[in-house]
């Protein structure tokens, strides 16, 4: 057994989602070997309240640090980790010029286990303990990426991506063998440890409607499993979107049409949205994840948050990198300044860094 004193930042298991943050100014963290042996939280809570439980304990003294439980990025892709700041006239111009050429490159093994190694280290590095992550249409990137998550004890959802159509040769999949190898690697790592599998079509105008089809077919024999996908990002692909699927009410609801909307599927960006799509992710389970810094490289609009609160829909925050900026931030910031720099500006312009 081993404690650390510090400030200490948590999270209420249950009750209101936007009150449950609870922060000890002055706290101990008690850890133990838990059932499988791995060190788990025993006790936290306030120093004066809990130190005398544990007389003899070997306490380690972090002061002026704040221990806080590991980030959760929901909505990351891997595969574009070396391609951060591809310059870009809007989403669909950068993934034709920048992201497919990169993501060719995952049809090789090697290439797809270092990227794995490196970035599963650079999420730590930054926090991140649990990620849901898109690798690509090869499936040897999506056991690249659970091998490289395993050898780290790191909780990781990701799937092999779905893009049958609309995808450079050497990217697009073929819609029988995509089905089948989903699948198969759903069988393999789902469940495995801390990871998680995700039912990936990249966006509806990737896919056609029977690999879409073939997707919600899976989704609904294996509720246990995620989905995760593209929605409502960019006014051009909104307006594909239309032209591709006439007969659906908006972009979101061609998901629905598919059976790929539910507990446990994540919608990435959300942000051209009406009134009948954020009742439609309260009335489905469905959750949105966020992404301000890639909102913004992207120039893709923003999301509104107080129509989810209203609606009561669930959301949180994620990179998005490649077209998020940082694994550190998912929210933009102000670059760092000295303090004389600092001093030196306006007042309204000292926002935080
Ligand atoms: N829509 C379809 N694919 C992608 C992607 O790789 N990144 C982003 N931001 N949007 C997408
Ligand atoms: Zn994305």
């Amino acid at each position: 057994m081993k404690a650390y004193r510090a400030a200490i930042l948590r999270f209420a298991a249950d009750g209101d989602p936007h009150r449950c943050a609870i922060y000890d100014e002055d706290g101990l963290l008690v850890v133990a070997p838990g059932a499988s042996g791995v060190p788990a939280v025993h006790a936290v809570g306030p120093y004066r309240e809990l130190a005398a439980r544990f007389p003899g304990v070997e306490t380690e003294h972090l002061a002026g640090r704040i221990i806080a439980p590991g980030f959760v990025d929901l909505h990351i892709h891997y595969p574009q980790t070396n391609m951060i700041g591809a310059p870009a006239e809007g989403l669909l111009p950068w993934l034709e010029h920048y992201t497919f050429p990169e993501e060719k490159r995952f049809a090789a093994s090697e290439y797809s286990a270092q990227v794995a190694s490196f970035f599963i280290a650079e999420l730590l590095r930054n926090g991140v303990t649990s990620a849901l992550a898109f690798a690509t249409s090869h499936p040897n990137s999506v056991d690249a990426l659970f091998g490289a998550a395993q050898a780290r004890g790191m909780r990781l959802i990701t799937g092999k991506v779905l893009q049958d159509r609309h995808s450079p040769d050497g990217l697009r999949d073929e819609t029988e063998q995509s089905l089948l190898d989903t699948e198969r690697l759903l069988a393999k790592w789902h469940g495995v440890g801390r990871l998680g599998y995700a039912i990936t079509p990249r966006f509806a105008p990737s896919c056609t409607p029977e690999q879409l089809r073939g997707a919600g077919l899976l989704a609904a024999k294996h509720p246990d499993v995620w989905i995760q996908s593209h929605v409502a990002e960019n006014r051009d692909e909104v307006a594909w979107v239309r032209e591709l699927f006439p007969a659906a009410r908006s972009y979101l609801s061609v998901y629905q049409d598919f059976g790929l909307l539910r507990e446990r599927a994540i919608y990435a960006h959300c942000i051209h949205f009406d009134e009948a799509d954020r009742a439609l992710m309260k009335e489905s389970g469905a959750a949105a994840a966020v992404s301000p810094t890639s909102n913004l490289f992207l120039g893709s609009g923003f999301f509104d948050f107080r129509g989810a609160d209203r609606v009561g829909y669930r959301y949180g925050l994620a990179s998005d990198v490649g077209g998020g900026t940082s694994f550190t931030r998912s929210t933009p910031c102000w670059p760092r300044t000295t303090s004389a720099a600092r001093r030196s500006r306006p007042a309204a312009s000292c926002a935080p860094d």
